[in-house]
């Protein structure tokens, strides 16, 4: 199968070395890669490991006609409050009846449900199991292994920046030393910022209730708040009473209301979701017919993320050719 990669930030980089190490048993081609400010990379026979990289193409329906590919790959950055420009790569990629697999979450949390709708339209796939928790099944997990369960609502520790933040200030650091380690590990979006505010949180709960509850909302629609009013010393306070902070993303249907929301909440230390630590993530689902049940993911690294699009990739070669 022939990718086109739309951005090529540090989760295509990680993708690239999974392919190139997978080379054998997947054979996957990368026929072009186009970012923002690097320019453009294209050659419809394969690119070499490491692309000479030309002008930036005009636009992404150019590059995509140039890299002639059977998938678009956008890993592009995270624009929270509106999902694009990345929306706009997805549909220019079904527009030439092109698979797509993504780990932004941005396009999953606006505009999920017409997008799902554009590929069936146009005979393809659009999988995105990295948006949320990395490779970690979220989403995927659906597909084959819970006949006729309908998923109730979810509740996830799902942000690592705040996780690392609050973890720092039980240690005895403020609130920026936390983000400053933070943005050391590299985890964090615009910064940190997106973090703190609770919008990852948000776009991550817009995206679960949209795939799993039909939900048709946009992050806007969660009721967010984010961990910026932490104090170091209400923190400690909490630490004493042996209890922790977490950042938590809620849903729950009832009837036919659906409410969301993002919250810093005092958990005690022996709750599930306090166990998750650092940049490792939690989720539960709570079903009608399988109860709670949920997945973990210890320490994620990009390694995880680009295996998420991978697997999306090796589902998308099993699907009838176009
Ligand atoms: N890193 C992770 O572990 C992780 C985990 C889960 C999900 N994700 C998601 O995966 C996506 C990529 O993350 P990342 O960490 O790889 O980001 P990154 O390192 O910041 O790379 C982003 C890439 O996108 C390119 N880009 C930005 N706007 C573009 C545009 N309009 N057209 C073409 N290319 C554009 C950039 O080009 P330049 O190189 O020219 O700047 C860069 O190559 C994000 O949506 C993120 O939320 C990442």
């Amino acid at each position: 199968m022939k990718l086109a990669l739309i951005g090529y930030g540090h989760a295509a980089r990680a993708l690239v070395r999974l392919i190139r190490a997978q080379r054998h048993e997947y054979p996957f081609v990368v026929t072009g890669i186009h970012t923002l400010r690097h320019g453009t990379a294209v050659d419809p026979a394969g690119l070499p490991d490491d692309p000479p990289f030309g002008p930036r193409m005009e636009s992404v329906e150019a590059f995509l006609y140039a890299a002639r590919a059977d998938a678009a790959v956008e890993l592009t950055t995270l624009e929270p409050a509106t999902g694009e420009p990345a929306i706009s790569h997805i549909r220019a990629a079904f527009h030439r009846r092109m698979h797509v697999a993504t780990a932004n979450k941005g396009p999953i949390a606006h505009a999920y449900a017409a997008l799902r709708d554009e590929a069936v339209h146009a005979g393809v796939g659009f999988r995105f199991e990295s948006a949320v928790m990395d490779g970690a099944p979220v989403f995927n997990v659906w597909e084959h292994t819970l006949p006729a369960v309908k998923v109730l609502g979810f509740t996830g520790a799902l942000n690592s920046t705040s996780k690392i933040v609050i973890q720092t200030m039980e240690q005895g650091g403020t609130f920026d030393d936390g983000l400053a380690r933070a943005r050391t590990m590299g985890i964090t979006e615009a910064g940190g910022a997106y973090d703190v505010e609770g919008w990852d949180s948000a776009a991550k709960t817009a995206a679960l209730a949209n795939v799993l509850m039909d939900a048709r909302t946009t992050p806007q629609q969660v009721s967010t708040r984010g961990i910026g009013r932490l104090t170091a010393q209400r923190v400690r306070e909490i630490a004493s009473q042996g209890k922790t902070v977490r950042l938590i993303s809620r849903a729950r249907r009832t009837g036919a209301r659906l409410s969301m929301r993002v919250r810093a909440e005092v958990l005690d230390r022996s709750d599930i979701l306090a166990l998750a630590q650092g940049t490792s993530n939690l989720i539960l689902f709570h079903t009608d017919l399988m109860g709670t049940f949920g997945t973990v993911s210890i320490d994620p690294q990009v390694e995880q993320t680009a295996y998420g699009v991978f697997s999306d990739l090796v589902a998308l070669t099993r699907l009838a050719p176009r």
